[in-house]
């Protein structure tokens, strides 16, 4: 059983944060300090030690965040242990699998929760409990723009799936096996099977999707304890970790060493190579995007593609490779990979952990080379996710080139348009559909204000006259995102998006349209006349939504190249408490 140590206690003098509601010596402070003692704590718990928020995600409505209650168990005994005060708060949650039509349009929301919540209450420092895609990305937002010490938990990823002898990763074999199903290649009880065999424990889809990489990123950047992104779900080491984290937000505290002074430039460029070597998901981009914004970092979307040719590809994981999230922490996790690449990673770069990049790596070794490989034999010289440009995408586009058929990243071929996913659902598997293995599937309306929320839309899926005669790749382009567990030639986050006029609403049935990922460009090849008349010709779809957030959300997003956050949550607020008096 824990036990509250004596110390660190601060006086007021020294500025902790709480101290504002604790110490006061008039009836708020009475009134502060009453309250909080029908809790059933005393003095002796809170007056002068730093109060850590532990800010929970958990949900039952989200299931890779359902267990995240007992992490905050063993976070609690961590701050007690170093002689903080810890308080467990409830904040918003997002679930992939659930949530309709898409987290992503949720995540802003969610960062202004944990942002809001942090400069409400009196805390001095915050553990984040974060898992599924998005709670990740939204609790560091709100995290960075509150700025106050925090430290990053993730959920961990669940145990591998198992099918008849063969691991099957979420949920990247669900495509699959879903595309071997609308061939007829498997039956309907298999399918069953495959469903009853995946999700095998608590935690976050175990490929090398969007939550495993931005569990990755967020300890690239050096919000995480080291090794914190890999330990599975269920194994004892993520509540050590979690236990550790509580003593290291304490220390975190007394040092003052806040978001803003780990995201810095160098951080941010760490993050983007690590990114490349696991070839991460896609979303990674957006979000890393968005957190720059939020503390002042100036960080283009051209830089992914400028680290993307100097970093190796080390990590052999689906989507783009053969293994799962347990094979990568036993094989030495993300320290083993970040160990092969010091000299594309800037070492010095303060972390949580209250050392330096270089010294969380030092010594980390692969345990596997199958899983990880060395930087001698990289799977790729260069790196996963590159961006490409031209008149189809004038503010960028991106796609990642190890999940496509590489015939298919030098492609000209004739589009095929969907209006919107609606319209995808009812013509994509019609025997009358015009479309070959050459065929550029292409659609709108899917983007940040189009879908809206830009959903997981971009792995369109390959038209069944096509599935049947064997083909398994097309090149496939839209506004939207794609899951980072999906895999294909898909070009994503086109922008501008069709639904504020950007080219891809100008697209017609069988134009031309030139992928060249070589000079990193994507073209609608039609002349500029044919162009502009189609344009003048052009005219906005009407808005979903009319009230409340979602309203918000239309008027307000950023684009994809600017990270989709709303263009007044970029920033900081000020966290100085607020003297909201009752007298
Ligand atoms: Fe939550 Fe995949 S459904 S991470």
């Amino acid at each position: 059983m824990a036990t509250i140590r004596n110390g660190p206690r601060y006086e007021s003098e020294r500025g902790l944060r709480s101290s504002e509601w604790f110490d006061r010596r008039d009836l708020d402070g009475f009134l502060h300090r009453s309250w909080l003692k029908s809790e059933g704590v005393t003095d002796d718990a809170f007056r002068g030690r730093p109060v850590i928020g532990i800010c929970n995600s958990w949900s039952e409505l989200v299931n890779c965040n359902v267990h995240l209650r007992g992490l905050a168990e063993a976070v609690k005994r961590g701050v007690l242990q170093a002689g903080g005060f810890p308080l467990e708060f409830p904040v918003m949650s997002l679930g992939e699998s659930l949530m309709k039509p898409t987290t992503m349009l949720y995540r802003n929301l969610m960062a202004m929760d944990v942002e809001e919540s942090i400069r409400a209450y009196p805390l001095d420092g915050v553990v984040l409990l974060t898992g599924c895609d998005k709670t990740n990305p939204a609790s560091i937002l709100g995290a960075a723009s509150a700025n106050i010490p925090s430290i990053v938990v993730t959920g961990g990823p669940m145990l591998n799936g198992h099918w008849r002898g063969n691991q099957i990763g979420s949920c990247s074999d669900c495509w699959h096996y879903n595309e071997e199903r609308r061939a007829g290649r498997i039956t309907e009880e298999a399918f069953t099977e495959i469903e009853n065999s995946m999700s095998r424990s608590h935690g976050h889809c175990m490929t090398m999707g969007t939550a495993s990489t931005m569990a990755c990123v967020t300890e690239a950047l050096g919000l995480t304890l080291p090794g914190g992104a890999a330990i599975p779900a269920v194994d004892s080491r993520r509540a050590q970790l979690a236990e550790r984290s509580g003593r290291a937000i304490v220390d975190l505290v007394a040092r003052d060493l806040k978001p803003s002074d780990i995201l810095t430039h160098r951080a941010f460029e760490n993050a983007i190579r690590v990114l490349h070597a696991i070839s991460g998901s896609t979303n990674a981009i957006l979000h890393l995007i968005a957190y720059a914004g939020r503390v002042g970092v100036d960080l283009p979307l051209q830089l992914f593609d400028e680290l993307c040719e100097s970093t190796p590809w080390l990590v052999d994981l689906k989507p783009a490779g053969h293994f799962l999230m347990e094979d990568f922490y036993y094989a030495g996790g993300l320290p083993a990979v970040m160990a092969q690449i010091p000299d594309l990673l800037h070492l010095d770069a303060v972390t949580v952990s209250g050392m330096t990049v270089g010294e969380n790596i030092a010594g980390a070794e692969i345990v596997n080379q199958d899983v990880i490989r060395p930087a001698s034999e990289p799977l790729d010289e260069g790196g996963s996710l590159v961006v490409l440009r031209g008149s189809l995408c004038p503010d960028g586009a991106v796609m990642k080139i190890t999940a496509a058929d590489s015939q298919l990243l030098q492609h000209e071929g004739h589009a095929i348009v969907f209006e919107d996913v609606h319209d995808l659902a009812a013509r994509v598997d019609d025997p009358e559909l015009e479309c070959d293995e050459t065929s550029v599937m292409v659609l709108r309306n899917a983007g940040p204000v189009g879908g809206p929320g830009m959903p997981e839309w971009g792995h369109l899926p390959i038209p069944a006259k096509l599935l049947e005669r064997g083909v398994t790749d097309l090149l496939r382009i839209s506004d939207a995102r794609m899951s980072g567990t999906s895999y294909g030639a898909v070009v994503l986050h086109v922008a501008p998006e069709s639904a504020i006029g950007g080219p891809l609403a100008l697209v017609h049935d069988g134009d031309v349209i030139r992928l060249d990922v070589r000079s990193r460009t994507l073209d609608l090849v039609v002349d500029d006349a044919e162009l502009a008349a189609r344009r003048d010709a052009w005219t906005q779809p009407q808005r979903k939504d009319e009230r409340g957030y979602r309203l918000l959300h239309a008027e307000h997003v950023l684009q994809a190249n600017e990270g989709c956050d709303l263009d007044f949550l970029r920033g900081r607020s000020r966290v100085v408490a607020d003297a909201v008096t009752y007298l």
